[in-house]
């Protein structure tokens, strides 16, 4: 459980301290008064990232040269410390993350609190680009995995150094075979631990009951291989860039017609509504998925998706809160059943008040 935040120089922060004392928290504040502001630095806690950028830096405050936030949960004290590369005068890494005051590395920082997030961008989680269907499988694998951790950084890092020796490739024409050697080791040893660990993912999503909303998930994969490789050779000199691996996956999700007797492409056919639906459910299994890892509930974090919802969906979420520590926030408070809100802790956000 998140007991207490603090945030310097955060976004829209320049102090400001939070106590959580109700199993549900509802946060009411009009556009720009900070939520999702909020909501992105309880998500650096556990992440150890921003769901809204892959610039660190953009989470200082203007003109500030570092932000700090810190919280009590599990009774740890959590910290981040976000730099712009320097720190009382000395050279510094971006992000500096501690446990009880002793420093960690992100890989090792993460399992000390989760939390998922359903914001209103997770709506198209089914519809829109690869990439966030993508993310969505790297939100959830790296908050409980640490080899999945340690591989998506080792990856990353060798995709950058193998796609530059490519566009070398097709710039000068000369081919260094020990590095690509070298690069190529290290994309398909990594690439191998991403691919099995989503499929595992996509198989536990394909075996749990859902009440929500049936469906069956596709992982459409892109196997990284030497032999996958060399058949993509002058292709991938021809893009300057590499063509297969876990950076091209995707996944698509089915659903069955009324007499279960086939099956439907989610994205092509469903209605807008079977569409949300399908998300709700995958974003049940994604809380339980991690429970079942970490063998502790995540803390669910609910940005402004009631307005997005109709009643029927603001229900089924609302099922949910007893089951884990909840943070809500929303515009207004009538999205927000009366039933519900005497039961929990409302803050409320003005423009003032940072
Ligand atoms: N690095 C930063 N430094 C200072 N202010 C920032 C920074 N990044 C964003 N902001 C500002 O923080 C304010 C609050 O943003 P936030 O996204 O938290 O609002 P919100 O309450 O979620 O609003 P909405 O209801 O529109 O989603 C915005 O005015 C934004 O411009
Ligand atoms: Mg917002």
């Amino acid at each position: 459980m998140l007991k207490s935040l603090s945030l310097q120089n955060f976004r829209s922060y320049k102090k400001a301290d939070f106590e959580f004392i109700s199993k549900t928290t509802v946060i009411i504040g009009p556009n720009t008064s900070g939520k999702s502001n909020l909501i992105e630095a309880i998500f650096l806690l556990a992440s150890g990232k921003s769901f809204r950028t892959d610039k660190d830096m953009q989470m200082i405050s203007f003109g500030e040269a570092f932000g700090r936030v810190k919280a009590e949960a599990e009774d740890n004290e959590l910290e981040i410390i976000v730099t712009n590369g320097q720190l009382n005068g000395k050279t510094s890494q971006f992000k500096k993350f501690l446990v009880n005051g002793v420093p960690k590395r992100r890989v090792d920082f993460v399992e000390n609190f989760s939390a998922v997030l359903f914001s209103p961008e997770d709506l198209d989680i089914i519809v829109d680009s690869p990439s966030l269907r993508r993310r969505f499988l790297d939100n959830v694998l790296e908050l409980v995995d640490r080899e999945y951790r340690i591989s998506t950084v080792a990856y990353s890092k060798a995709l950058r150094q193998r796609n530059a020796l490519l566009e070398n490739k097709r710039e000068t024409g000369i081919r260094n075979e020990k590095q690509f050697e070298y690069w190529d080791n290290l994309v398909i040893e990594n690439g191998g631990i991403i691919t099995k660990k989503r499929e595992e993912f996509i198989e536990f999503v394909n075996n749990e009951t859902k009440d929500i909303f049936d469906f069956v998930a596709y992982y459409d994969k892109s196997v990284i291989s030497k032999q996958r490789l060399l058949q993509y050779k002058d292709a991938e000199v021809a893009a300057g860039v590499t063509l297969v691996g876990p950076h091209r996956d995707d996944f698509s999700v089915s659903m069955f017609n009324n007499s279960r007797s086939d099956i439907h492409d989610v994205k092509s056919f469903g209605s807008r509504g079977q569409q949300r639906l399908v998300i709700l459910q995958l974003k049940m299994l994604e809380l339980l998925f991690i429970e079942k890892k970490l063998g502790k509930r995540p803390v669910l974090l609910l940005d402004d998706i009631f307005s997005e919802l109709d009643e029927g969906h603001i229900e089924l979420i609302l099922e949910m809160l007893g089951l884990q520590q909840t943070i809500i926030t929303t515009t207004h408070r009538e999205f927000i059943p009366e039933s519900v809100l005497k039961k929990t802790q409302v803050i409320k956000f003005t423009k003032e008040d940072k």
